[in-house]
């Protein structure tokens, strides 16, 4: 079965451990062979292929369509409107569940926004779904599209982010500020950014009976498999969610959204299995994206530079009818110990679909302003800008009082500093100047993000060939996951890893948790070695039981595991395979359960996070105002690192993202139509090979026995975090203009 990967013998020595190994990825012969397949690679026998028919205008009501011209074309089965449309068991303008948001899946007429869904056409060929999808030729009763801060209604959200506070307090603001030598004012704006996973969303929904089969990449299978059957009113257990490989994920895809219910809707109706894969321009609307944001940041600090109050106002864009708030001020809580610091955001809504979580939600377009802004005070107290992060940084979290693990994130300025050799560099911009005339740049930031964990669960089988089976309904959306879980299984079992057979990806298994909040690894790896610790004290048990076994009277804590023998604690000579003690025992298998979690203790006591320091250099041409990018250095500690290779794959991912979100990611929505105008990869910009510079990224050493058994931090989303303030900050440094929104375009640096 295809969630099923083969284990080739791994081509690394290893001693004992498979943590912290840097195997390549195991999946990695199926993927650059074409063998990996995702979702809109499955053509179940009798396939139709829908295509998803969406709105040009951004408010109003379809008046009429065209559904005989449609249903004439050769090819076309059927043509789904509000009109005909079956009725799901759940409203999707209800709210269901903390990741429940408002969709649209033909419910009625009315348009929220441009590219919503307002038809689908299901034909034999997707040829002729596409046709029939333009024959509709929509009328519209258009109304005016509010679109842009200053057109939408104001709104004042109760929660931000996942039912985070809109506000928070600590400390006294006011007598902060009173007591600040220097004072920096100052606003950026965020633009809204679409997921744009290489892989769209794709979906192939196939019936039989009330049972319910689909493929479709998902990053908390789980969670999907029990909202699916819910929108359709059947048991989750009739619902086989199949998720072996994403294309990537971003966030877009932990969330249900309209076009995968019609699909599931057009299969039930028509009899027959249905593809619906989303063609580019639809990602820029029905699945999310970054609300814009407009931030405002007042901060006071004392004659040596250390911070007297923080404050921090974001406005978040969020749509007119559901809400998701970009928690952009949180980034301020937790990074630096001002005394007071005080967060507040508000909302406006326009015509737009709404926004979800995308790649450190709150935590990107927070930090790229808060390191800014932080760069303009070391500036107003005269002092480097690494110095003025030296003088800071919280060694408690200055939200909750909470300590932090270790000094970590004093390491990663130190080592980052170190290797990219920021020493020497001049306070004053304008200051360097490359062979060939282009002005050269250094910024710096901090990064930050939260190292959480969610529930998992997972399962582990002995067999008498030696051989182990791990299971846990994990999603890879590109990040390793089936290579790092199944290290951390191994270790969990005592077993080699090649001895390991790794399942994931699929609603069969038990709930790998979500891929999401850089804290699957953590979560679904808790798991899984804990069902291998289960397996094997199981399998202890056994045999310190059984008078013919040498490890007989050792007593459970006396044996220890490796290699797929139990050994004597106290006499290394006695020791037993796993394959004899099952075979003496009669035993083909022998099963154990694990689940991962977060000790409520720790939680309680602690504060929990991934650090790290990103070091840029720019160079900007000084007459055209162009740059480029050209080192890139980050340090991050995260806790322990599994699979060093993959964690800094990881960690470049999300450089890059930050490099994207500094210089070129924006959409950009027509004021009178709210249509996105660069609704493709030519308009919306993605960096390239060439404009991704040297990088290296650090792996800080970091002990943290309290964030789980393991110490296993996320590495996922915190490369984005650091790296758009320190390209922002020394675009500053290059040029000595400062922009104030994002993407920094070539007129934000030129007269
Ligand atoms: Mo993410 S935005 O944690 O998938």
């Amino acid at each position: 079965m295809l969630d099923t990967i083969p284990f080739p013998a791994a081509p690394h020595v290893r001693l004992g451990s498979s943590s912290g190994q840097p195997l390549t990825r195991r999946d990695g012969l199926l993927k650059v062979t074409g063998a990996a397949t995702y979702a809109a690679d499955n053509h179940p026998a009798g396939m139709l292929h829908a295509v998803v028919a969406v709105s040009t205008i951004a408010r109003g009501r379809v008046a009429s369509l065209d559904v005989a011209a449609a249903k004439a074309h050769p090819g076309v089965v059927d043509v789904i409107t509000p009109a005909n449309r079956p009725p799901l068991a759940m409203d999707p303008d209800g709210k269901h569940g903390l990741f429940g948001f408002r969709f649209e899946a033909l419910q009625n007429e009315r348009v929220r926004y441009a590219k919503q869904p307002i038809a689908v056409v299901v034909a034999e060929t997707l040829e002729a779904a596409t046709e029939g999808a333009r024959l509709l030729a929509p009328t519209y009763e258009v109304e005016p599209a509010r679109i842009g801060f200053e057109n939408g209604e104001r709104h004042n959200p109760p929660t931000v982010g996942i039912g985070s506070p809109a506000d928070f307090d600590r400390g006294d603001l006011a007598a902060g500020l009173g007591a600040a030598t220097h004072l920096i004012e100052t606003e950026y704006e965020t633009p809204a950014q679409y997921h744009n996973a290489m892989e769209p969303h794709a979906i192939v929904a196939d019936w039989n009976g009330d049972r319910l089969t689909i493929d479709t990449p998902n990053q908390a299978i789980l969670m999907a498999r029990a909202g699916f059957a819910a929108f359709f009113g059947i048991p989750a257990e009739n619902v086989l969610l199949r998720s072996p490989f994403l294309g990537g994920g971003f966030g877009s895809k932990a969330i249900l959204a309209g076009p995968q219910i019609l699909c599931i809707l057009a299969a039930r109706m028509l009899g027959r299995p249905v593809k619906l894969v989303l063609p580019r321009d639809q990602m820029f609307g029905p699945v999310g994206h970054r609300g814009a944001t407009q931030q405002r940041l007042r901060l006071g600090l004392d004659a040596e530079g250390r911070l007297t109050a923080l404050e921090h106002r974001a406005v978040a864009m969020t749509s007119s009818f559901d809400e998701f708030i970009e928690p952009a001020a949180n980034a301020s809580h937790n990074l630096y110990a001002s005394p007071a610091i005080s967060t507040r955001h508000s909302a406006v809504r326009a015509d737009i679909g709404t926004p979800g979580p995308m790649r450190a939600p709150g935590e990107a377009t927070g930090s790229a302003a808060l390191e800014c802004a932080m760069d303009e005070a070391a500036l107003a107290c005269g002092i480097d800008p690494l110095e003025m992060r030296l003088r800071n940084y919280a060694e408690t979290d200055p939200a909750t009082g909470r300590a932090f693990s270790a000094k970590a994130l004093r390491e990663c300025y130190v080592q980052g500093a170190e290797r990219f050799g920021w020493a020497g560099r001049p306070l004053a911009p304008r200051q360097m100047r490359d062979d060939s005339g282009l002005l050269v740049g250094w910024g710096m930031g901090s990064a930050l993000f939260p190292a959480p964990m969610f529930q998992a669960e997972a399962r582990a089988t002995l067999r008498s060939d030696g051989t182990a089976l791990v299971e846990t309904a994990a999603a890879d959306m590109g990040q390793g996951a089936w290579t790092a879980l199944a290290q951390i299984a191994a270790d969990g079992l005592g077993l080699d890893i090649d001895k390991v057979e790794f399942r994931a990806g699929s609603s069969e298994l038990p709930d790998g948790g979500v891929a999401g909040g850089s804290g699957h690894t953590a979560t679904a790896g808790s798991a899984l070695h804990s069902a291998g610790t289960d397996v094997i004290g199981k399998l202890a048990e056994i045999a310190v039981n059984d008078p013919d076994s040498p490890l007989f009277g050792a007593g459970n804590a006396g044996v220890e595991a490796h290699g797929g023998r139990l050994y004597h604690r106290a006499d290394e000579t006695r020791s037993e395979s796993y394959s004899d003690i099952l075979a003496r025992a009669g035993l083909q298998t022998l099963e154990g359960n694990g689940k991962g979690g977060r000790d409520p203790a720790n939680a309680e006591a602690r504060a929990m996070f991934s650090h790290g320091a990103v070091f840029a250099e720019v160079k900007v041409d000084p007459d055209l105002g162009q740059v480029r990018v050209t080192r890139l250095v980050g340090a991050f500690a995260a806790g322990r690192i599994i699979n060093p290779r993959l964690a800094r794959s990881q960690l470049y991912g999300g450089m890059i993202w930050g490099l994207s979100f500094a210089l070129h990611e924006e959409a950009i929505h027509d004021r009178r139509t709210g249509r996105p105008m660069n609704a493709d990869l030519a308009g919306y910009h993605v960096p390239v090979h060439a404009d991704i510079p040297a990088m290296e990224a650090l792996l800080v050493d970091e002990d943290d026995p309290y964030v789980n058994a393991l110490g296993i931090k996320g590495v996922g989303e915190i490369g984005i975090t650091g790296t758009v303030g320190a390209i922002a900050n020394a675009i500053w440094h290059a040029t000595g203009t400062r922009a104030h929104r994002f993407p920094i375009r070539i007129e934000d640096l030129t007269e």
